[in-house]
């Protein structure tokens, strides 16, 4: 077997992290053009640093929740066995680390990494950030951007993650609406590399038709029962 699971923001949910798309969801509060654009960081990133900053300290806050810890351990279990699993996902919190999730691909980036505009240089983050935090490496001051992709901008690790398309068994999606491409195109392409799909989400999705299996409810007690019927499936 080879297992690609991808998550949104609905695995977090039950966190206590924000979705964006539900009715008092992150994009209800806030305008996406002006924190999560490049143009609006160029108009003022005062105050796209202030929206991250105020995500980075809800981080912790919160802790991971039972679903994450199920994809640790089913990674943990599948591996083990000769079977190969990879976790891609659109969060950019830290949740699926702290649960102890090893070959995670975070193609929306991190909330907990800065990248210096100017050198380059990627540094690990946990507090807060103005225009005029200098850079670690080459000192510059206003040159900091969050390692997040905006819309408009091209996800990371599309390479990795076209090879791990190419060679899954089972793609499986988790709590996520399915409306921002290239992420809402994954399923797609999965099942025409042949792969069986599966939606595990509370409610049906925009790109709902792309899974051959529906599971919908609260992914903090369907995904621990779905992986605990897998393993138990395909135990040797
Ligand atoms: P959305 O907010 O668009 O969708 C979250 C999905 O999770 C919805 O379909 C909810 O029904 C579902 N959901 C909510 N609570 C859940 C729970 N407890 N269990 C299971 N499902 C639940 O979030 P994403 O699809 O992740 O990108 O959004 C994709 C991208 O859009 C994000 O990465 C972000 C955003 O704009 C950027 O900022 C570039």
């Amino acid at each position: 077997m080879f297992l690609v699971v991808l998550t949104g923001a609905g695995i977090s949910a039950e966190s206590g992290v924000s979705t964006f798309r539900d009715p008092n969801g992150v994009w209800a509060h806030y305008d996406w053009r002006k924190v999560a654009t490049p143009e609006g960081f160029a108009a003022d990133p005062a105050l796209v640093h202030e929206f991250y900053n105020d995500r980075r300290k809800n981080l912790t806050e919160v802790e991971p929740n039972p679903a994450h810890h199920a994809l640790a351990e089913l990674e943990e279990k599948l591996t083990a066995r000769g079977d190969r699993f990879t976790l891609i996902t659109q969060n950019i919190d830290d949740l699926h680390a702290r649960a102890g999730s090893r070959n995670i691909l975070q193609m929306h980036g991190s909330l907990t990494r800065m990248r210096c505009t100017i050198c380059g240089t990627k540094a690990e983050c946990t507090g807060d950030v103005t225009v005029e935090t200098l850079c670690p490496q080459c000192q510059a001051p206003y040159s900091l951007r969050p390692d997040v992709v905006w819309f408009g901008e091209i996800p990371l690790h599309m390479e990795e993650i076209d090879d791990a398309l190419a060679r899954a068994t089972h793609f499986v999606a988790v709590g996520t609406s399915g409306t921002v491409y290239p992420a809402a195109g994954l399923a797609a392409e999965a099942r025409t590399y042949g792969a069986k799909t599966l939606l595990i989400n509370l409610e049906p999705s925009e790109n709902e038709s792309l899974f051959d299996q529906h599971i919908y409810g609260p992914a903090a007690i369907e995904v621990p029962r779905w992986a605990t019927d897998l393993l138990g499936a395909d135990a040797p």
